[in-house]
C-alpha cells in the first residue's frame, strides 16, 4: 500500500457538534490509514509524494447506512403512496425481476457505476431474496473499490408469490450464499438481511438467529418506519413488548454484551415505543436515519435529536428508492430540514440539527458501523473525497466551514475531483 500526502482544505468531525478544519493543511496516508491532519508537514513524512489539491476541500468519504440496490431502477417514481402500498405496488414487482440475471446485470451495473462516481465510500446495501443476483451485485460492488456490506434478503410471508421464498429454502439459500462467497472478496462483506418482521416468519427469524450465532455476521433491517406497519407487527407478534423485541427475541437486535449478538443497523425508527429507544441504546443498535424516504412515503420524522441526546448511535441512509437518489450530502440537508419541521410541528421536540451535526451523521456517525471510519483523524481508514467548489464560489470568499455547508446543500457528483477508499484511488479527475 502506497504512502502519500494530500494537500488542501481539510475538514472533518471531531465530535458530533465540533468540526475541525485546517485550511491548506496536509493529510497523510500510511498503509491505507490516516496518519493525521497537519498544518505543517512533519519531517518524518518528508519523503512521501504530495498531491496538491490547491483550494479544494478534502473530506472524509460519506457513509450510506441504508440503500436498496434493486430499487435504483425506479427511483423518482411512485412517490404518491405510503409504505405498505408502495411495497406491494412498486418495490415488490420490481424486485421480482431480479430472478432474471440478465436484467440484474444491467440494472446492478448502473447502480454500481453511480455509487462509484458518488461521494459515498461505504454502504450497507439490500439486494433481493435471489441468491445468484445477490452474488452478482457483490461482484459488481467489489469492482467499484468501495467497501460495502451486501445482504441477500429473507422474506417468506406477506409478499407476492414470485418474491416469496419458503422458510426452509430461504435459510438454505442464505447458508449457501455465505458459503459460496467466503473468501471471494476483499472489500465486500455479507450482512444478514431479514426484510422486516411482517415479511419474516418466526421460523425464518429463528433460523437466521442460529446462522448469526454460527457466523458472527452483522444484521440490517427496518424498524418502526410507519404507523400501520408498527400496528401490524403488534398483531403478528403479540408477545413482543415493542417492535424491536420482535427481532431481539431471536438474537437479531444488537449486542447484549460486547461480541454477544450481532452488530445491527435498523433503518428509520420513526415511531419508537419508549422501551424501544431504551433497547436501541442498551444493544448499541445503529439507527439509519433516512429523512428523504420518510418524507416521500409520508412515514413521519424520526426523533434524531432525542436519539443523539440519549447516546444512541445514528448514521444516515438514502434508502433508495423510497429516497430518490444516492447522495448522502442530500441526506444531510434533508436531515437538517425535517428536524426543523419536527421542531416546529411536534410539541416538545428537541432543537433542530445543525449542518455540522448532519455532516457528522453522514461520516463519523454512520462510519462507526464499519470500525474506525468516517474521519480524517489519525488511525481512521483513509476514506477520502476531494471536492472542487469553484463554481459555487462568490465574491469575497468563504470560510472552510461555510464552504462545507454549501457543498451539503448544493453539490453533486460533478463537484468531486477524487475519491480514495483505504488509501486506494477510486477515481481522480
Ligand atoms: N420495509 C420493508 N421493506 C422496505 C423497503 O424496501 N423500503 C422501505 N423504505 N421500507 C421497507
Ligand atoms: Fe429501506
Amino acid at each position: 500500500m502506497k504512502n502519500f500526502v494530500l494537500r488542501g482544505n481539510l475538514c472533518t468531525s471531531r465530535t458530533k457538534d465540533r468540526l475541525e478544519c485546517i485550511p491548506h493543511g496536509y493529510l497523510v496516508c500510511e498503509g491505507g490509514t490516516s496518519a493525521g491532519m497537519f498544518e505543517e508537514l512533519p519531517e518524518r513524512f518528508a519523503d512521501y509524494p504530495i498531491q496538491d489539491w490547491g483550494d479544494c476541500l478534502i473530506l472524509p468519504g460519506l457513509v450510506d447506512l441504508h440503500i436498496h440496490a434493486p430499487q435504483y431502477a425506479f427511483r423518482g417514481t411512485g412517490m404518491d403512496r405510503e409504505l405498505l402500498e408502495w411495497l406491494n405496488e412498486r418495490a415488490f414487482p420490481e424486485e421480482a425481476r431480479y430472478k432474471d440475471l440478465e436484467y440484474a446485470a444491467e440494472a446492478y451495473g448502473i447502480f454500481a457505476e453511480n455509487m462509484r462516481a458518488s461521494a459515498t465510500t461505504r454502504a450497507c446495501i439490500f439486494a433481493t431474496r435471489h441468491r445468484e443476483a445477490t452474488e452478482l451485485l457483490m461482484d459488481l460492488m467489489e469492482g467499484t473499490g468501495l467497501k460495502t456490506m451486501v445482504g441477500k434478503v429473507n422474506m417468506d410471508r406477506n409478499c407476492p408469490e414470485g418474491l416469496r421464498e419458503e422458510g426452509e429454502e430461504s435459510l438454505a439459500e442464505t447458508r449457501r450464499w455465505i458459503r459460496e462467497i467466503k473468501g471471494r472478496y476483499e472489500r465486500t462483506d455479507p450482512i444478514l438481511t431479514p426484510r422486516f418482521i411482517p415479511a419474516c416468519s418466526d421460523a425464518v427469524m429463528r433460523g437466521l438467529g442460529e446462522i448469526q450465532r454460527e457466523t458472527g455476521l452483522p444484521v440490517q433491517s427496518h424498524l418502526s418506519e410507519n404507523e400501520d406497519e408498527a400496528a401490524w407487527v403488534k398483531e403478528l407478534c403479540p408477545w413482543a413488548g415493542c417492535y424491536g423485541e420482535a427481532y431481539d427475541r431471536f438474537g437479531m437486535f444488537g449486542e447484549s454484551a460486547p461480541g454477544a449478538g450481532p452488530q445491527t443497523v435498523m433503518a428509520h425508527c420513526v415511531w419508537p415505543a419508549e422501551e424501544e429507544a431504551a433497547l436501541l441504546k442498551a444493544r448499541g443498535v445503529f439507527v439509519a436515519h433516512c429523512p428523504q424516504s420518510n418524507t416521500n412515503l409520508c412515514s413521519g420524522i424520526a426523533p434524531v435529536r432525542e436519539y443523539l441526546d440519549a447516546g444512541i448511535r445514528v448514521g444516515l441512509g438514502t434508502d433508495v428508492a423510497a429516497g430518490c437518489g444516492e447522495s448522502v450530502f442530500r441526506a444531510m440537508a434533508d436531515a437538517v430540514q425535517v428536524s426543523k419541521l419536527r421542531f416546529k410541528l411536534v410539541r416538545g421536540a428537541g432543537r433542530p440539527l445543525t449542518s455540522a451535526e448532519a455532516f457528522f451523521l453522514g461520516t463519523k456517525g454512520g462510519g462507526a458501523f464499519f470500525g474506525k471510519v468516517g474521519s480524517l483523524e489519525a488511525g481512521y481508514a483513509f476514506d477520502v473525497i476531494v471536492a472542487d467548489d469553484r463554481n459555487l464560489a462568490r465574491p469575497g470568499g468563504l470560510s472552510v466551514e461555510e464552504r462545507l455547508e454549501r457543498l451539503i446543500y448544493l453539490s453533486g457528483p460533478e463537484h468531486l475531483r477524487a475519491k480514495y477508499v483505504e488509501g486506494r484511488e477510486i477515481f481522480v479527475r
